[in-house]
């Protein structure tokens, strides 16, 4: 495998994509993390937040970008001339949307191919919108998400507040 594109919200990115990042980088010669912008309306951290958060996380693993894209995923990675695109799957919960979303994908570009990789079990309960409700609530979420992530979160958070 060559080029890989790992698409995803990242709102913010936690150490379940981290682990799927790693290995995707020891799979591919190169993984381009890629945000996609119309997928974020309700996000609570910004692109650019986003992207200095994941850049700042992968910055020991040369064979990671990151960026942002907008409109289909499929068009993003043909204009990448990427091979394929990378999922993580956590549980059979997460199997029903990430079948569809695949599937959908290849019916849109047959020739674009998903690879689902699993994290770590000790990563598989991690979700960005768990990790936003319990930082919510005034807990420490620095145990699932970068010190950096962290900060960025509850900054937003209590802005919200305001
Ligand atoms: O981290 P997420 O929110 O599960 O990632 C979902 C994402 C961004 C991969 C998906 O919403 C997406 O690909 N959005 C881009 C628009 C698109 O191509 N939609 C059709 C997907 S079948």
């Amino acid at each position: 495998m060559q080029k890989a594109i790992y698409p995803g919200s990242f709102d913010p990115l936690h150490n379940g994509h981290l682990d799927v990042i790693g290995r995707a980088a020891r799979l591919c010669d190169s993984v381009v993390v890629a945000i996609a912008a119309n997928a974020s309306k309700n996000a609570l951290l910004s692109t650019a937040e986003r992207i200095d958060i994941i850049k700042n996380a992968t910055a020991h693993l040369p064979e990671v970008s990151v960026t942002e894209f907008e409109g289909l995923l499929v068009d993003f990675v043909i204009e990448q001339k990427a091979d394929c695109i990378i999922r993580g799957l956590r549980a059979i919960s997460d199997f029903e949307y990430e079948f569809q979303m695949a599937l959908m994908n290849r019916q849109l570009r047959s020739t674009v191919e998903t690879i689902f990789l699993m994290p770590s079990q000790e990563y598989i309960y991690l979700s960005s919108r768990i990790i936003k409700e319990i930082a919510a609530t005034g807990n420490d979420v620095r145990d699932f998400i970068s010190e950096k992530a962290a900060v960025a979160v509850e900054k937003k958070l209590a802005l919200k507040k305001k």
